[in-house]
């Protein structure tokens, strides 16, 4: 029997310690809560993304009164930036949320389903995603979805 001990690497910094890219990146995912449609949960999830050349495109959670349907913002953006530039790799996520107090203090952190969506990004797009989780505590500088996700499902074939 071995007891194996497994690593997450997160840097936690102000948003004023970051190079502008990520603080413009992080600026976007705010604006980006204002296209959340959360009636139900009130917690409006903005996520932006850039690809390899500098697009940049935003996303939002998207909930339905049939509650499972409910999308999480993190995927709208992923989902969208592979369905419309599927030959560009996702360089980097940005993450936040505001509820009815306004911006989250602590970081947002992707749900489950989420972080298996990005570990999928990474396998096709064969590029880690940089992913930067915004509070107005402080954000949350991650190198690699495989950090959120040890032991991730790959694929079994
Ligand atoms: N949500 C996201 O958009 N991303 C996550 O990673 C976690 C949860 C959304 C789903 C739902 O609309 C609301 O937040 C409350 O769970």
């Amino acid at each position: 029997m071995r007891e194996r001990i497994i690593e997450s690497r997160i840097t936690e910094c102000a948003l004023e310690e970051l190079d502008e890219g990520a603080q413009v990146l992080i600026r976007t995912a705010m604006e980006a809560t204002k296209n959340s449609y959360a009636p139900y949960s009130h917690f409006h999830v903005g996520a932006a993304l850039r690809l390899d050349d500098g697009t940049v495109l935003k996303g939002a959670n998207q909930e339905n009164a049939s509650f499972p349907v409910t999308l999480c913002g993190e995927r709208t953006a992923i989902f969208a930036a592979h369905a419309q530039y599927p030959d560009h790799a996702i360089e980097a996520i940005a993450i936040t949320a505001t509820n009815d107090n306004g911006p989250v203090a602590t970081p947002v952190t992707p749900c489950g389903a989420c972080r298996q969506a990005m570990v999928e990004t990474e396998m096709r797009q064969k590029h880690p995603l940089k992913i930067y989780l915004y509070g107005s505590k402080g954000v949350y500088v991650i190198n690699g979805i495989r950090n959120l996700l040890p032991l991730a499902f790959d694929d079994p074939s």
